[in-house]
């Protein structure tokens, strides 16, 4: 099988190096910028690609919502099969191309789009044939998980944490898709249109790790308590719950060990039970290992049916316990079950509320100008 590669940055470059060993798979072309041609096998035209009789597959991954859509739609009209890394594209209008490869006949996967390295989809899509997926979601976004890891063991505060992100390359220059929950959003979007047919794309809540102070986290971790971002998803009647927010573990938790820019992914089926996946989920070759796995599953188990559409998200029957750092004028907004002063502000659990209305009362408080922390207690 020939491949074409859409975009020759980090994964690009992981991809074209990998398919040069990679048994039964063959390089094809390159598409760059304009003015970038300079190899041969580099094209700046998708139509050169796709009039390339000799190309079966394409890989797309440049990034962004256009021009990927216009390009990897053209990819599929020419009956090219396309694989991506892009979470963006595929949460923006992943049902609209799943349409176009059933109408063409050929495959649309993405594996590396959530979760990296990890084999998160793939699975969850072969998961699904013989089994009821009953949740879903896990920590999938390694850079946050860094940020989170490096200020409770290392004593780092959030500024410094992000700024070794950065330098690590985990961390983009504008880290503002990772830290405010978007990135990790996308995916679990993404895991809930595999699992259940249902792409939420509204009705979401979203919460990062923007709030966080190295106070919070030794509050919390004197209550022997560590902080992840964790995606949750799972079926809603006819919708699904789709969620980001910090999650505070007590030791012992699986997540406690997950270290560094690692990512955790994991669902709980009817007749598995839980199954967890702990790997890399960014990287230059990690990711470009995803992208060489859904090249061999072309032809296999789509990850979208033909029944896949889009829904708003109901988080409204999701209940935790939070623990609240807000400001003592904005206290009385919490039923608090148990809560202490300090300083200028009030710490505490507040007892089990929706979702929906933690996620509101945070936002009406910062509206107001105030500041406020909140992370779910365990599950
Ligand atoms: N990096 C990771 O670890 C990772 C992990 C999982 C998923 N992903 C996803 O994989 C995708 C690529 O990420 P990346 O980190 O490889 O990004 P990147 O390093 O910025 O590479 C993107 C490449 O695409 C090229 N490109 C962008 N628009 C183009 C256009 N219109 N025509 C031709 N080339 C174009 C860029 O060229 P210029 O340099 O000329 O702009 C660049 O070479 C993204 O969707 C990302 O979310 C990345």
């Amino acid at each position: 099988m020939k491949v074409a590669v859409l975009g020759f940055g980090t994964v690009g470059v992981g991809v074209w190096d990998m398919l040069e060993k990679a048994p039964g798979l063959e390089r094809g072309l390159v598409l760059v910028r304009a003015g970038k041609e300079n190899e041969d096998f580099k094209v700046s035209s998708m139509e050169a690609i796709c009039n390339d009789e000799s190309i079966d597959a394409v890989a797309e991954v440049m990034g962004g919502v256009e021009p990927a859509f216009s390009y990897v739609s053209m990819a599929l009209k020419a009956k090219k099969h396309v694989v991506t890394s892009n979470k963006a594209l595929v949460a923006a209008k992943g049902v609209e191309l799943n349409k176009l490869a059933i109408e063409n006949g050929v495959s649309f996967l993405f594996s590396a789009a959530c979760g990296g390295a990890v084999p998160f989809l793939h699975n969850l899509s072969i998961a699904t044939l013989d089994d009821e997926i009953e949740s879903l979601g896990g920590i999938l976004n390694g850079t946050t998980n860094f940020m989170l890891d490096s200020m409770q063991s290392e004593g780092m505060d959030y500024a410094e944490a992000l700024s070794i992100a950065q330098k690590l390359g985990y961390a983009e220059a504008d880290p503002t898709a990772d830290v405010s929950g978007m990135d990790a959003l996308r995916k679990i979007m993404l895991a809930c249109a595999v699992a259940y047919d249902k792409l939420p794309v509204d009705g979401f809540s979203r919460e990062g790790i923007e709030s966080i102070t190295a106070a919070d986290v030794n509050d919390f971790q004197a209550m022997g308590l560590t902080a992840r971002l964790v995606t949750s998803g799972g079926e809603a009647g006819d919708s699904v719950y789709a969620y980001v927010e910090p999650v505070l573990f007590s030791a012992g938790a699986a997540e406690c060990s997950v270290l560094k820019n690692f990512n955790m992914a994991k669902y709980f089926g009817k007749n598995s039970g839980s199954i967890v996946y702990i790997g890399q989920g960014a990287g230059r070759y990690p990711t470009a290992s995803a992208v060489i796995r859904d090249l061999y599953c072309i032809g296999g188990v789509p990850m979208f049916t033909d029944k896949v559409h889009e829904v708003v998200a109901d988080n409204s029957a999701c209940v935790h316990g939070y623990y609240v750092r807000c400001e003592a004028k904005d206290a009385a907004s919490f039923d608090f079950e148990e809560s202490r002063v300090d300083g200028e502000n009030v710490r505490g659990i507040v007892k089990p509320i929706a979702v929906t209305a933690m996620h509101e009362k945070a936002k009406a408080i910062r509206d107001n100008g105030g500041k406020i922390f909140f992370a779910a207690m365990e599950k």
